[in-house]
């Protein structure tokens, strides 16, 4: 086997990837008459492929992950050093990167006080639902089990997470799923679903209420919801909603789970979805942009009440929570995430996300005016959605294979972004962006300029 390939020349890579790779989220049929495409080599918000075309990232990896963008070699140098000091052991035992990346993360997160690791969204997603499982045991004798979750949002790929799943057309075909998982409607205004009401954020928050009355409060032990929903949509939550979802929480006892696996560390302008809606939440789970992919690293958060229901009885061997993640021990992803979140914080992107998110929305709103098939504009700070539509007086979602064609556009443009896919039924009409946090006014124009030139092709004007 010959691993040193050659800079200018990837046949090879090319051809082990035909015969090889199962590439993630693809029918592959296509992939027999035309190359797989190769990413090379990043930096700052682009990428280049094996054929050397330069990209313009604009969606941050392709599934908004690289939230400080490519090349960061004092990443690279700290993962390095780390791995060369003490690569692994478990969790069990602590880690120095391990215990300085908690503090400071909790130093992001007033109100929570304890990290989990694992590798990924998904498991960190599982790790909160077989919390919330274990404390009904322990407190409600089982009972106050079920965990509620909302139409359009995602969790992740397990079947647990896929229990949680509120995009029908992702689970098709891999039920059943595991019981004790109940559906709460979306609360997307543009797809209104109370007729006219003045305050659509109580109204969608007081649906979640009804599901709760209806299966009894005494059976709900948490409620599930991604701050923003990402692949769903990038649906912004309407004013009040987040207000009257904790009420209820609050009401009813039941234990709030954020999933900030998109969200989470700078994404939308703060270092929380959450914290833009003043959420006091009891676990948040986190992925993504933890590490921008320089390493894999997720982690749930909790609060040490929660903490301490695990710890009430230590004369009781089933007491504590009985868990593991091999690779939770990993030390890369903690050494990562310290520079990652240091780059945040010495580079202000934070604040470059406030106003370049107001950019990007600026921008998708100028291109509403001229697209009639811009039928709503969403988002918060860099993580924005435009809806297609092929009439704005009924919002008939366009024909989806048109929604495709601008991104492959864009892309043959030399601009990456993303569109809602294979997730909801007729709707999978959403162009999505997130680029990275250190895009410039320049980046952003270049990826809105594309997206004007594909409308205009692909829709005409
Ligand atoms: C909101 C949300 N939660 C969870 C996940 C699952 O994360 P992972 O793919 O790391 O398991 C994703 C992935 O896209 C996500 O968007």
């Amino acid at each position: 086997m010959n691993t040193q390939i050659t800079k200018n020349d990837l046949t090879q890579v090319v051809e082990a990837d035909r015969a090889h790779l199962w590439h993630h989220l693809m029918q592959h049929k296509s992939l027999e008459s035309t190359d797989p495409r190769i990413i090379v080599e990043g930096k700052g918000m682009r990428v280049w492929d094996q054929h050397g075309k330069e990209h313009l990232d604009g969606v941050s990896g392709g599934v908004w992950t690289v939230n400080v963008g490519y090349g960061r070699e004092r990443i690279a140098n700290a993962v390095r050093d780390q791995l060369i000091k003490m690569n692994y052991f478990a969790q069990s035992a602590g880690s120095i990167p391990g215990s300085m990346f908690a503090e400071k993360l909790i130093s992001k997160m007033p109100g929570m006080s304890r990290v989990y690791y694992v590798n990924s969204g998904s498991e960190a997603n599982e790790k909160v639902f077989k919390m919330i499982r274990q404390i009904s045991h322990k407190l409600y004798g089982g009972k106050k089990h079920k965990i509620l979750y909302r139409d359009r949002d995602y969790h992740g790929s397990t079947l647990a997470t896929m229990s949680a799943g509120g995009q029908n057309e992702r689970n098709a075909q891999y039920g059943p799923f595991a019981p004790g998982f109940v559906k709460v409607p979306h609360c997307l205004e543009y797809r209104g679903q109370y007729g006219d009401v003045t305050d659509y954020g109580v109204r969608a928050a007081d649906a979640i209420e009804e599901v709760i009355l209806r299966e009894g409060p005494d059976t709900v032990g948490a409620l599930c919801l991604e701050p923003v929903t990402a692949g769903g949509g990038v649906i912004t939550p309407p004013e009040g909603y987040w207000e009257r979802v904790q009420e209820i929480c609050a009401k009813y006892d039941i234990l709030l789970h954020i999933d900030e696996v998109v969200c989470g560390v700078g994404r939308t302008g703060t270092w929380f979805g959450y914290q833009q809606y003043g959420v006091k939440p009891d676990f948040v789970t986190m992925a993504k942009g933890v590490a921008s992919g320089y390493a894999a690293i997720a982690c749930m958060v909790t609060t040490e009440r929660v903490f301490d229901m695990f710890k009430a009885a230590p004369d009781d061997p089933m007491d504590y929570f009985r868990d593991i993640s091999t690779f939770g021990g990993c030390t890369a992803g903690p050494a990562a995430a310290i520079e990652n979140m240091a780059i945040i914080e010495e580079e202000g992107l934070l604040e470059n996300t406030v106003v370049m998110g107001e950019r990007i929305l600026e921008n998708l709103n100028a291109l509403a005016e001229k697209h009639a098939v811009i039928g709503d504009v969403r988002g918060k700070g860099l993580f924005a959605g435009a809806e297609l539509v092929a009439d704005r007086t009924t919002k008939e979602p366009v024909d989806e294979k048109l929604v495709q064609r601008v991104v492959a556009d864009c892309m043959q443009q030399g601009v990456i972004i993303g569109a809602t896919n294979r997730s909801l039924t007729g709707f999978n009409n959403t162009l999505c962006l997130s680029p990275a946090l250190i895009a410039t006014a320049d980046d952003i124009d270049a990826i809105t300029d594309a997206i004007d030139a594909a409308l205009g092709r692909v829709f005409g004007g």
